[in-house]
């Protein structure tokens, strides 16, 4: 595939606290090809998450423009910003972020409930998936019936129960041990590799980092450095 996919032009993010403007992100400016899979690191506070949401129409950039597919996302409507974050993209947090009082597959079932998908359509879609993630056995589980990765894994099935082109994860090992973190990797790049889709990971371990193709590397709000990985 290749070519520019996702595409920033002098973001900047200024939060107003009180009566002080905050500068997030001074002038991101950044091209990432379809189908890469790309990590930012920085140290806490330079503008990881702010950057991811806004990637991910979670938020609007205060000045320049960020396109994909070369529209430009600043410009949609709320509703189409909504279709964008519900369709387009595909979310990962570091707190997993399910609904407590639904099973794993009911979990996987929502971004699909609120895209229109049919009932039947839906359940087995989101069944495959928590199979292909292998957690066939644990569709009915609650998350506090799960460990750590395996919630972590429903949250990534949930992030491609409507095929997206671009997953969005922010710190996704950062309650997970080692080993557990690693199938999450693992799994992000398999979803890279096999599906073609976009993965951007936030993360602060750089091990996480090197896992990735190319390492986007943030201070106070700007690209201070970038390295692209031969593997
Ligand atoms: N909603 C907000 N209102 C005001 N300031 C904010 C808001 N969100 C983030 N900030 C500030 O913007 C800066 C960047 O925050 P951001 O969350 O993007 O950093 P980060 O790199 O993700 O950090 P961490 O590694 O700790 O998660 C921080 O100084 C933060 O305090
Ligand atoms: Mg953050």
């Amino acid at each position: 595939m290749g070519g520019a996919f996702i595409e920033l032009d002098n973001v900047w993010k200024i939060y107003r606290v009180g009566v002080i403007d905050y500068p997030a992100l001074r002038g991101v400016s950044l091209s990432i090809d379809k189908g890469s899979f790309v990590s930012i690191v920085g140290p806490s506070g330079s503008g990881k998450s702010t950057l991811l949401h806004l990637i991910g129409g979670l938020d609007r950039p205060t000045r320049g423009e960020i396109r994909v597919s070369g529209q430009p996302i600043s410009s949609l409507s709320d509703n189409r910003l909504a279709e964008y974050r519900n369709k387009t993209v595909g979310f990962v947090f570091q707190q997993y972020n399910l609904i407590p009082y639904l099973s794993a597959i009911e979990n996987v079932e929502i971004p699909m409930i609120v895209s229109g998908v049919p009932p039947k359509q839906r359940r087995e879609k989101a069944r495959r998936l928590l199979e292909e993630l292998g957690l066939g056995d644990k569709i009915w589980k609650k998350p506090l019936e799960l460990s750590g990765g395996e919630q972590q894994r429903v949250a990534i099935a949930r992030a491609l129960a409507n095929d997206p082109s671009i997953v969005l994860a922010d710190e996704p090992t950062g309650n997970l041990d080692g080993a557990s973190a690693k199938v999450v990797v693992d799994l992000l790049k398999r979803i890279n590799e096999e599906r073609g889709v976009t993965v951007i990971i936030v993360t602060h371990n750089m091990e996480v980092a090197w896992a990735t193709k190319r390492i986007i590397y943030l201070r106070d709000g700007v690209v201070v450095k970038e390295e692209v990985r031969k593997q």
